[in-house]
């Protein structure tokens, strides 16, 4: 591993995401020993006024707390310098490469380097300004060695068009290799599980297909609406939100080849390829909904038709996928909270068991909560009798590795910016292609001319999307439902 002096610097380090997230994750990888505080310094670089102490103040109350974290709790804070100034004039951004410089040289007395990484928790609006300027004042010192990466974070634009002008703006400031475009999703245990799953183990290499696969789900559910976010939200709309980048990345890997190696630019180019494979989405496959009581947020226009849950049925003209619906599904205000893939089988062909059975095979990873991945499967019920019942093969984390902490995901993230693995980012292609299959749909809702069915909060959502699964084949399981274990 690289060693040296290492600065993170977080833009808009007074703003939420840097509090509820980059922060916090900084501190856990601080705490497990990746962050040594004899080579790193973090700055927080905001408009606001404020003292150093003010911000780690604010910062404090959003670390986990605990009597035996006090120590490494003040120890962190006191790695945290502060830089005001605004995003777009040369002042603040000169003082924060003095700051950043300082101290490479303070603590490299014995050993050259200067990693610089710039993490923006501010809003699209401002990356191009803010890249300028960090191109113009803060790159790292070359005599110094090391690097300068950014890190950013959706929206990447409203659509194909705005997207690809944010690219290139940044594209002309700094090459691909020192762009980050994160997606938390990619960060989660089990997502980072599907290669390994999918291509470690004999089982599913022959099964892996149209000839197997009847349908995949993927889907994100939250019991809760868009309070206090509701001005954001009302801009995006759940497809924009969810399902054109967290659901999106996770079809990816749930449906691509398999790379030529595990480097990154391999898997990258599988992911590309399949984004590629996805046919224009039709209108009777996509059934949209909005909450009810959405628009009593007062930062919500009253006539909005932006919606708060949406399926979206995705098809890939591929030798392996042709037939095979992907069936993309989120929503806000639902009955549950959950995320998760479900791979269901096809029916047994001349199955003698039919009429006994509860439903078919399905493979079902749960991202959140209680991760776990799970195969349901029909067996004979214990005892006398000889009937049939659905059961399941069960991998429960919280079970079957206890005491182990799964890292949540911003952590793991940063940890593979600071190692410059890209693996888990989303490159500049791939993020065209994304917005390529979603952009017409987008558009279409804009222009109010595919309109957001209302369903109740707390539902199911509208009832359209469960007569839209079935349509595309998915059949319901009767009478059984998994539940994760409890110790
Ligand atoms: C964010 C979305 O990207 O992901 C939010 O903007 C959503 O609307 C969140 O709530 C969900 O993330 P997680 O990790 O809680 O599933």
């Amino acid at each position: 591993p690289e060693t040296g002096c290492l600065s993170i610097i977080v833009l808009g380090a007074s703003g939420d995401l840097a509090k509820k997230k980059t922060f916090p994750a900084l501190f856990n990888l601080y705490r497990q020993g990746f962050l040594q505080s004899n080579e790193v310094h973090i700055f927080g670089y905001s408009r606001t006024k404020l003292s150093n102490d003010e911000l780690r103040d604010r910062i404090r109350g959003f670390l986990p707390q605990g009597k035996e974290l006090t120590n490494d709790v003040s120890d962190f804070l006191q790695l945290i310098i502060y830089v005001s100034g605004s995003y777009d004039a040369p002042e603040g951004f000169q003082e924060l490469d003095k700051a950043i410089s300082e101290h490479e040289v303070s603590k490299n007395s014995t050993e050259g380097s200067s990693r610089r990484l710039f993490y923006l928790a501010l809003p699209p609006s401002v990356y191009p300004q803010v890249c300028k300027m960090i191109k113009s004042y803060c790159m790292n010192k070359s005599d110094l060695g090391g690097w300068t990466r950014i890190v950013v974070e959706k929206p990447f634009g409203k659509d194909l068009a705005s997207a690809e002008e944010l690219s290139s703006q940044i594209g002309e400031l700094f090459d691909e290799p020192q762009i980050y475009r994160i997606d938390h999703y990619l960060g989660k245990e089990l997502v980072q599980n599907l290669l390994v799953l999918r291509f470690a183990n004999r089982f599913f290499l022959p099964l892996w297909n149209r000839d197997n696969i009847a349908n995949v789900q993927i889907v994100f559910r939250e019991d809760f609406g868009t309070e206090g976010r509701g001005g954001y939200f009302d801009q995006y709309g759940i497809i924009r939100d969810i399902i054109q980048n967290h659901l999106l990345q996770v079809l990816c890997l749930v449906a691509m080849e398999k790379p030529v190696s595990l480097k990154p630019e391999h898997i990258r180019d599988e992911k590309v390829k399949v984004l590629q494979s996805v046919v224009p989405i039709k209108d009777e496959e996509v059934v949209l909904g909005q909450y009810q009581g959405y628009k009593d947020d007062p930062t919500v226009p009253n006539d909005s038709n932006t919606p708060t849950f949406a399926t979206v049925i995705l098809r890939i003209h591929n030798e392996r996928w042709e037939g095979v619906p992907f069936i993309l599904k989120a929503g806000k205000a639902l009955n549950s909270r959950k995320a998760e893939i479900r791979v269901q089988f096809k029916d047994v062909p001349g199955d003698i068991f039919k009429c006994q059975k509860q439903g078919r095979n399905e493979f079902v990873i749960r991202l959140q909560p209680s991760e776990a991945i799970y195969m349901k499967l029909t067996v004979k019920q214990p005892g006398l009798e000889m009937s049939v019942v659905q059961s399941e093969l069960d991998l429960s984390y919280r079970q079957r590795y206890q005491g182990v902490v799964i890292p949540e995901a911003y952590e793991r993230l940063i940890l593979d910016t600071i190692k410059g693995d890209q693996q888990h980012f989303v490159r500049r292609d791939e993020l065209k292609a994304a917005w390529e299959i979603f952009t017409p749909l987008l558009h279409r809702i804009d222009q109010g001319e595919f309109k957001s069915l209302p369903y109740k909060p707390g539902s199911r959502g509208p009832v359209e999307a469960d007569e839209l699964l079935e349509r595309a084949g998915y059949v319901q399981t009767h009478g059984y439902i998994w539940i994760p274990p409890t110790l």
